[in-house]
């Protein structure tokens, strides 16, 4: 009998109490069951954290019969008194006074055994939460995600949000998901929704840097959309981003502001979420708790675009794509000069302005542009960013060179006529901080559910 004001206790608070309570009651699915003669020990989980239970049924329980039966993958009520553990690894384990099955899994459950590819796994995406990796991978994630704002709110920025569905290309590269509410036949863009043509936003960043100058400090973290159609291991077609927008801030500041960013994070992940941080180390990084103690530890290495190109060119490696000045840096120059020249992470700054898009600050070069990359080993690029352009001329010319329409940009370039100031920000690839602090290598198993060219089945 379970008594009447049980609540269920999460399998995370169990774990840690000091004392036994009184009776408990738990609810998760099960991992696995071991039989002996005249009881039965099950390791349930309930996602509260890695680490399961034991819970020892023995044939005293009247339905011992049909627990016996039980098989990974179903889903337990099981009520009883902690006690302290005879096994190894873990304190507690439950003496179970009631078991109760709530959801059954057949033998075609596909996670029987422990360890499947990653592969495999994204065939599953609707099961592989379940697994062991992906609950630590979602776990840290959502700790990261928490860590974002309170880094920002410590600070005094304001949490924004930015349109998901625009008529701008905030980057001008063309590469955006078509919205339309037209029927198949009908492309005259008059008769669509917005009566022109709208699109699922590439980044919040115009849209934010009009709330900077009027809220100072402010930032958004939310969806964003790519239709670029490289099947790599970093890019994802729907992914999230977290972009600061600083009024009256440089370069230089907005540099500052990234790095102590990326360490506040790192070390946030490693006091919160050690047990799950522990799985990564053990299984898919040994390198994993080095790695993310260094990088809180050493300042990153600051260089311009010029200097970055002059090292690659020097360094006697040979590349899949060569290195030449004016190009942009590809991810297996960004990750030579993190893994193997500097050995941390670098922030390259002051890029030609022709690779570059037409919101950057010129500089007085006339070549450049004050932008900034943040390269992170095992990834290349983690932010982007750059000082703003605010002089009005000079933006309306850059738009006009990139042959951008300046009626789609017309209320961009306003911001400028009205108390413009200098002001910076910049993008952070949410997938790609929970690749690093994880060392899993593909951003298709950081996220639940991947968008990537010619996938979108779950
Ligand atoms: O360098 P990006 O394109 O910069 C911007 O979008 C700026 N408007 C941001 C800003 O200044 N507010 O993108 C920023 C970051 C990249 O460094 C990368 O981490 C991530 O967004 N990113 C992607 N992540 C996953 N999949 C993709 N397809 C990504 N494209 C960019
Ligand atoms: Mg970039």
């Amino acid at each position: 009998m379970i008594p009447n004001d049980l609540v269920r206790t999460r399998i995370v608070h169990l774990l840690k109490t000091e004392t036994a309570p009184g009776p408990v009651l738990v609810k998760g699915w099960v991992r696995t069951k071991r039989d002996a003669k005249g009881f039965s020990f099950i390791e349930l989980n309930d996602g509260s954290c890695l680490s399961n239970i034991q819970v020892l049924a023995d044939d005293r329980l009247p339905n011992y019969a049909t627990i016996r039966k039980i098989t990974t993958g179903s889903a337990l009520e099981v009520a009883g008194r902690l006690i302290a553990s005879k096994g190894q690894g873990q304190r507690w384990e439950i003496q179970a006074s009631s078991v109760t099955l709530i959801g059954s899994a057949p033998d075609s459950y596909p996670l029987q055994k422990k360890r499947h590819t990653d592969e495999y796994l994204r065939t599953i995406a609707h099961l592989r939460p379940r697994t062991n990796k992906y609950g630590a991978a979602l776990r840290i994630r959502s700790q990261l995600a928490y860590a974002v704002h309170r880094f920002f709110q410590e600070r005094g920025f304001h949490y924004i949000h930015t349109p998901i569905l625009t008529a701008s290309d905030c980057e001008g590269a063309g590469e955006m998901f078509r919205v339309t509410s037209l029927p198949p036949g009908n492309d005259r863009v008059e008769d669509d929704f917005f009566g022109v043509a709208a699109n699922l936003t590439v980044s919040g960043q115009l849209e934010a840097e009009m709330l900077a100058l009027a809220l100072g400090d402010v930032y958004t973290f939310g969806p964003t959309f790519r239709a670029e159609n490289s099947n790599t291991r970093r890019h994802a077609a729907e992914f999230w981003m977290i972009e600061p927008e600083m009024a009256f801030c440089d370069l230089i500041e907005n540099m500052a502001l990234a790095e102590s960013m990326i360490k506040y994070l790192t070390t946030y992940a490693m006091d919160h979420c050690a047990e799950d941080l522990s799985l990564f180390a053990r299984f898919v990084d040994p390198q994993l708790m080095h790695r993310l103690a260094a990088l809180v530890e050493q300042p990153f290495v600051r260089i311009p675009y010029a200097e970055a190109i002059a090292i690659l060119l020097g360094c006697g490696q040979t590349f899949d794509y060569p290195v030449a000045a004016g190009h942009d840096l590809q991810a297996e120059h960004e990750r030579y000069l993190v893994e193997h020249h500097f050995k941390r992470p670098v922030t390259v700054y002051d890029f030609p302005k022709t690779i570059k898009p037409f919101y950057m600050r010129l500089n007085d070069d006339g070549q450049t542009v004050s932008s900034m990359d943040v390269l992170v080993a095992g990834i290349g690029e983690i932010i982007g960013g750059s000082q703003r352009e605010e002089r009005y001329d000079q933006l309306l010319e850059r738009l006009q060179g990139l042959g951008l329409s300046r009626e789609n940009y017309w209320w961009y370039l306003e911001s400028r006529q009205f108390g413009s100031v200098p002001h910076s920000g910049f993008g952070m690839g949410f997938e790609r901080l929970v690749m690093m602090m994880t060392g899993i290598s593909n951003i298709r198993d950081v996220i639940a559910f991947p968008r990537t060219p010619k996938n979108i089945d779950f």
